[in-house]
């Protein structure tokens, strides 16, 4: 593995990126770096280095990596830009009532669609990779198979779904959330610390939050779903393995918590007589990182902050809020967790004389790959000599949503040092064009593979 630029700030992360686009180019077609070529390439990977480097240049952030927040004026920028790629590329384009993005390309049958794609916002800080691999590679498929002329039966469907991360209203998947049905008008009130609204925003976004519910998805009218994704893990890269096939995305559920006790003098209420509400939710982060040790398997907690109220070093804490989720593939083993966890706050708030609330705000269920197009991508891979391996994913994803809707396949390429969701996060050249190559490769065999009879 040739050493790697780690990115420290967003300008930095742009001079990788424009390394990386030369390194791509020089490389010609395909840029691999080690054993793993894809034999013949049908993308451009300069073109996909150079998208990617764009992308990271909307909502960079000179205090490291990039805040392209979902339902923000960053993540509708990198949309423009997304509708301007998808136009060059000939698709016909729409954009739906919860601000997801479609590019169309007509097939030569009436078939249910083949739908593939990603999503362009971030996490705060966040790194290049995550979301815009999918997406910008999704839209190299279109402009591959123009250039091979290759006209496919089903109808193929690129996709940008909005609002993925969640961190900015609390809703992890919104716009596929909304395309899958699981999530409706009741969102459309959550307001951010600016005051605004879900319902705010997706005006600016040049919806009608009023028409939300039409954003849903027509059961059948797809054929299958499709998602090329960093890992965000180490695995791919430990085993030397460049494509990973997902068995499974995790389930998540998310609550948000607060954590009231009584604000008082830190210097004369003494410590018998305290009820902090600091410490109890500093004891509620353990107990949560408790109830998922207690369990045999892969399952993750975490509680990702602590917001103190007043915040002052001389003042005893009178509230707290924060999150915290519970992920894994099995959802029998998200709910004992859950019961385990708000036990223990129940003996906390008890010991402390507090009391703690927390209301859901996220429920993913988890979502299995489907064998069939597992199998295809593995013969994608395969064929463009490449080696696989199974893998779960421990980040939830849009496909898992629409995995409801039809079946689901999500491809996996290595995410170096297993970092994601901070400026460090690198897939290098080589692995993003075997990635985006492989996901070429499937759409064309699923065109053909997936029975469907024409309906008309
Ligand atoms: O949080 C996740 O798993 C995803 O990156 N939104
Ligand atoms: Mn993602
Ligand atoms: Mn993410």
């Amino acid at each position: 593995m040739r050493d790697v630029l780690i990115p420290r700030s967003g300008i930095h992360l742009r001079l990788v990126l424009a390394f990386s686009l030369l390194w791509a180019s020089f490389d010609g077609s395909v840029a691999a770096d080690g054993p793993h070529i894809a034999t013949a390439s049908h993308i451009d990977a300069g073109r996909v280095q150079a998208n990617l480097e764009h992308l990271a240049g909307i909502g960079s952030d000179p205090a490291g990596g990039i805040t392209r927040l979902g339902l923000s004026q960053a993540e509708l920028d990198a949309h423009k830009y997304a509708v301007d790629l998808m136009k060059d590329a000939g698709l016909s384009v729409r954009i739906d009532a919860a601000g997801n993005v479609f590019g169309r390309r007509e097939g030569s049958a009436k078939l249910p669609v083949i739908l593939f794609g990603s999503h362009l916002d971030s996490v705060p800080h966040g790194g290049a990779y995550d979301g815009p691999l999918g997406t910008i590679g999704a839209i190299e498929v279109i402009r591959a198979l123009n250039a091979a002329h290759v006209k496919t039966r089903h109808p193929l469907e690129v996709v940008v779904w909005t609002n993925e991360e969640g961190p900015h209203f609390g809703v992890s998947a919104f716009g596929s959330s909304v395309a899958a049905g699981s999530v409706g008008p009741e969102v459309l009130d959550r307001k951010d610390e600016q005051g605004e609204t879900v319902a705010d925003w997706l005006r600016r976004y040049g919806q009608d939050p009023g028409q939300l519910a039409s954003a849903r998805i027509a059961p059948g009218s797809l054929a299958a779903i499709v998602e090329l994704h960093i890992e965000q893990g180490p695995n791919l890269e430990e085993a030397k393995i460049p494509i990973g096939v997902v068995q499974g995305i995790v389930g998540l559920r998310r609550w948000k918590c607060v954590a009231t006790g009584t604000a008082n003098h830190a210097g004369t209420t003494p410590m018998t007589r305290r009820h902090d509400a600091l410490a109890t939710a500093a004891r509620e982060l353990l107990a949560v990182r408790d109830s998922v040790r207690a369990e045999d398997g892969r399952q993750v907690g975490t509680v990702g902050y602590l917001k103190a109220e007043p915040g002052a070093p001389n003042v005893i804490a009178g509230r707290v809020e924060f999150p915290y989720e519970l992920r894994d593939l099995d959802a029998a083993k998200i709910e004992r967790m859950y019961a385990a966890t708000q036990k223990r706050f129940a003996d906390i708030d008890r010991e402390e004389g507090t009391t703690t609330v927390c209301t859901e705000v996220n429920h993913i269920e988890p979502a299995l790959g489907d064998p069939r197009i597992q199998a295809t991508i593995r013969e994608a891979a395969r064929t463009a000599g490449l080696a696989t391996m199974d893998l779960p994913s421990g980040a939830v994803h849009d496909a898992g949503e629409i995995s409801r809707l039809a079946p689901m396949g999500m491809i996996f390429v290595p995410s170096h040092a297993g970092i994601s969701h901070a400026p460090q996060e690198f897939t290098s050249p080589g692995d993003i064009a075997n990635g985006v190559e492989v996901l070429y490769r499937t759409i064309v065999l699923l065109d053909k593979k997936l029975g469907a009879k024409p309906t008309a």
